[in-house]
């Protein structure tokens, strides 16, 4: 497997390249453009409850959750921030990312998303619990239901195991009633397996260099 690799993206925040699976972790169009637009925008803030029980599937660089903690401290709410990753990163990477900088934050409270220990829950600021757990989210099993959840895996053409209808009917049983999942990924045939797990779908227009999005919602009540 080839070292990923560090670039720039359009706004001149960091992303992180996978040679080989041809892949970035976020939108060259810009990595904070578009975490912005699709988590925080589309989902946070879409979301009323407090506390919050949030999910995310893809830790990576720690992106989601710094922007998620950042905008925390506006008008604070009692936020429990669950993140699932299969491949942590090296320190070598995330000691190199410009997100703080750029973000004009500490550097410390970016590190300690990264360097907190993993499977237990830790204060990393006020009102902000977050619990990594180093596994999949095909081995991962949890009782737990979230009020939101951060759907940021590979793209489907990149790695097509987790875009099954097997996926989406666990994102269904993990999300709360009401709940909702909020993902950069607007294909038509992602939307028809979504909808078929008993999710309502939602397009919403993308971030820049992308038509749309998608917000999926667990309905509050089962027809039978
Ligand atoms: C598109 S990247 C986004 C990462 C992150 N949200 C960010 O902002 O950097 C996808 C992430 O999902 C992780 N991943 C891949 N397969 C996974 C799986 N089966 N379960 C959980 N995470 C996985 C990858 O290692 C990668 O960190």
């Amino acid at each position: 497997m080839m070292k990923p690799t560090l670039i720039y993206t359009a706004d001149g925040s960091h992303s992180i390249y996978l040679p080989h699976l041809n892949e970035h972790y976020h939108s060259v169009h810009g990595a904070i453009q578009e975490s912005m637009h699709v988590f925080i925008y589309a989902g946070l803030h879409a979301v009323a409850n407090n506390p919050i029980n949030l999910l995310e599937v893809g830790l990576g660089t720690g992106l989601n959750v710094f922007l998620t903690m950042i905008e925390n401290k506006n008008q604070p709410r009692s936020i429990s921030y669950t993140s699932l990753e299969k491949y942590p990163l090296t320190a070598e990477i995330y000691q190199s990312l410009n997100y703080a900088k750029l973000l004009n934050e500490d550097e410390k409270d970016f590190l300690k998303i990264h360097q907190c220990a993993w499977e237990v829950p830790v204060a990393i600021h006020e009102h902000f619990y977050l619990i990594k757990h180093h596994v999949s989210l095909q081995q991962w099993h949890t009782k737990q239901q979230f009020h939101l959840i951060y759907f940021d895996a590979f793209a489907p053409e990149k790695q097509p195991d987790m875009w099954t209808e097997e996926i989406f009917k666990k994102i269904y049983e993990l999300l709360e009633p009401g709940g909702i999942m909020v993902t950069y990924c607007a294909k038509g045939v992602v939307k028809r397996t979504l909808k078929s797990c008993g999710l309502q779908v939602q397009s919403l227009p993308g971030p820049p260099g992308k038509r749309e999005m998608i917000r999926a919602i667990k309905p509050k009540q089962t027809i039978l």
